[in-house]
């Protein structure tokens, strides 16, 4: 990880290995560009071919220059000026970061492109970006050939913001961006590890040690202390395999009075299907079936370093969803914590089984809110696409938050409705409900199913499962996990607080 500094000099004075500056589409020059004097950066930009969209790039080495001091200067395309915003700075960051990490050393406007001015908020997608489009998942590739970053000093520079309070944000900015980025590098590992070396025991010890490392509370629920509190739906899911089922729960204290967030997030280690088994392309990537709980554990990390003043628990369920001789069988009935009983008319809609359990201990504790994010739903996916979270909830405040936290992050997410008519979809002939509606509608009646669960706590409910892993490579992040949608979470938190502990 490199250091990253802030700095109000002017560009050229840079001695850095790689000066980045923008260019907006047309092309025109971005913030520093025409601060190069005796080189005509725009010219070559433009004689390249390249027309300042996003990621468009030139390479212009420093064959001398008078009184530009960095060894070679990166034009950067970055879209339309009337759509620079935080997120075009991490999309267009993201996508040279590979390039940039074979660098020691970096300096770059970027963040001035939006509204000419430098926002905190820009700073805090740059370095985002920075990071994120950096990050590889190589643990299992045995050369190590082009590993590692080489980067060890990134210079954020803001022209004309000498004042020490504009120099205060900007430190702070860096260092939300560098915790959130590194935490949902980290949900991505987790994420793309394969389910042979991360059952639900070992996720638990992974989250241990995270929770020591950042200094938070964890308990780790076994099997026996499941069976003891009553946590059927996770028991159920998890009897089939040999690997047992776990729950992670997080605590941290924020200092702050009232209630806390609650957050918990579906952590099934592989989704086979179980006995409804799925076909060959179907299981193809269920090793990301845990991208919800990934995504819980990376905000609870960031969420710990960043010590906002607000109170936050989580309770994350984990078991792998198998086929064997001890495994449910459609038609069976679990009892939830809680009381509530679901049938199972067909194993392989398991997620909810274990949210359920999960989110009724959450209301147990009476939380202001609770959010879940879950890879719950294909359907989901056939409505919303890849790139967009389904958010389905009881309380619109909270869904509108966190709608607008996705925004702002990035990470976009867009309403379901909860149509109270697809409610009696999931009405079971012998149980209280059952696990699973018709083929249409599917990502609703899945959420009406966990409603069941929460009582009258406001509770938003975030089906991730086209964000949470991507078969195609995106800005700042390459095929698989994406760690979506940890930004958006710590944004929420961090809106919810009433500053930070430090
Ligand atoms: N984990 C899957 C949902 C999923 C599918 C996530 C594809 C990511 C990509 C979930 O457990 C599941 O199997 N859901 C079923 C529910 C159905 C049986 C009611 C589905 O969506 O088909
Ligand atoms: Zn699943
Ligand atoms: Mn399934």
């Amino acid at each position: 990880m490199p250091t990253f500094s802030f700095s109000t000099e002017r560009p050229t004075t840079r001695s850095v290995d790689l000066l980045v500056l923008p260019v907006f589409e047309g092309p025109t020059a971005g913030p520093g560009v025409s601060d190069v004097k005796g080189l005509d950066l725009l010219g070559l930009y433009e004689a390249s071919g390249a027309r300042g969209k996003r990621g468009e790039f030139l390479l212009v080495p420093n064959t001398g220059v008078e009184g530009l001091e960095a060894k070679a200067v990166l034009l950067l395309g970055v879209g339309s000026r009337d759509d620079a915003d935080a997120d075009a700075c991490r999309r267009a960051i993201g996508r040279v970061a590979p390039k940039l990490s074979k660098r020691a050393s970096i300096a770059t406007t970027l963040p001035q492109i939006v509204r000419g001015r430098l926002t905190e908020d820009a700073i805090q997608a740059t370095v985002e970006g920075l990071v994120l489009g950096s990050h590889r998942f190589d643990r299992y590739k045995s050369s190590s050939d082009g590993r590692g970053s080489a980067l060890k000093e990134v210079e954020i520079l803001g022209a004309g913001r000498t004042d020490a309070k504009a120099a205060k944000a900007a430190k702070v900015a860096i260092e939300r961006g560098q915790v959130i980025a590194e935490s949902q590098a980290w949900a991505r590992d987790l994420v793309n590890t394969p389910a042979l070396d991360l059952p639900p025991a070992e996720l638990a010890r992974e989250a241990q040690k995270m929770a020591k490392e950042v200094g938070i509370t964890c308990k780790i629920w076994t099997e026996t202390e499941l069976k003891k509190g009553g946590f059927g739906g996770i028991l159920g899911v998890g009897q089939g395999s040999v690997r047992p089922p776990r729950m992670i729960e997080l605590r941290y204290t924020g200092g702050a009075k009232g209630a806390p967030i609650a957050f918990t997030g579906k952590g099934i280690a592989f989704d086979s299907g179980g006995l409804s088994i799925k076909d060959a392309t179907g299981m193809e990537w269920m090793k990301s079936d845990m991208g919800g709980a990934a995504s819980i554990l990376g905000t609870m990390r960031a969420i710990a370093l960043l010590k906002p003043r607000v109170n936050v628990i989580a309770a994350i369920p984990s078991a792998e969803n198998m086929p064997s001789g001890s495994a449910i069988r459609p038609g069976d009935v679990l009892h939830h914590r809680g009381g509530t009983t679901s049938e199972v008319l067909n194993t392989d809609a398991e997620g909810r089984l274990v949210l359920a359990d999960a989110l009724a201990y959450l209301a147990e504790q009476k939380p202001k809110v609770i959010i879940d994010t879950a890879t719950l739903t294909g359907a989901c996916m056939i409505a919303l696409g890849s790139d967009v979270w389904g958010a389905m909830g009881n309380d619109t405040d909270l869904i509108d938050d966190v709608l607008a936290a996705g925004d702002e992050a990035g990470e976009p997410g867009w309403e379901l409705p909860m149509h109270e008519p697809y409610r009696k979809l999931i009405d079971s002939d012998i149980a209280d409900i059952k696990n699973i509606g018709k083929r249409y509608g599917g990502a609703i009646t899945a959420a009406m199913f966990l409603r069941e669960f929460v009582g009258d706590t406001p509770w938003v409910h975030l089906d991730i499962a086209g964000p949470a892993f991507s078969d195609r490579v995106g800005d700042y992040y390459p095929k698989g996990a994406t760690g979506s949608p940890v930004r958006t979470l710590v944004r929420y938190v961090l809106s919810k607080s009433s500053g930070t502990r430090r």
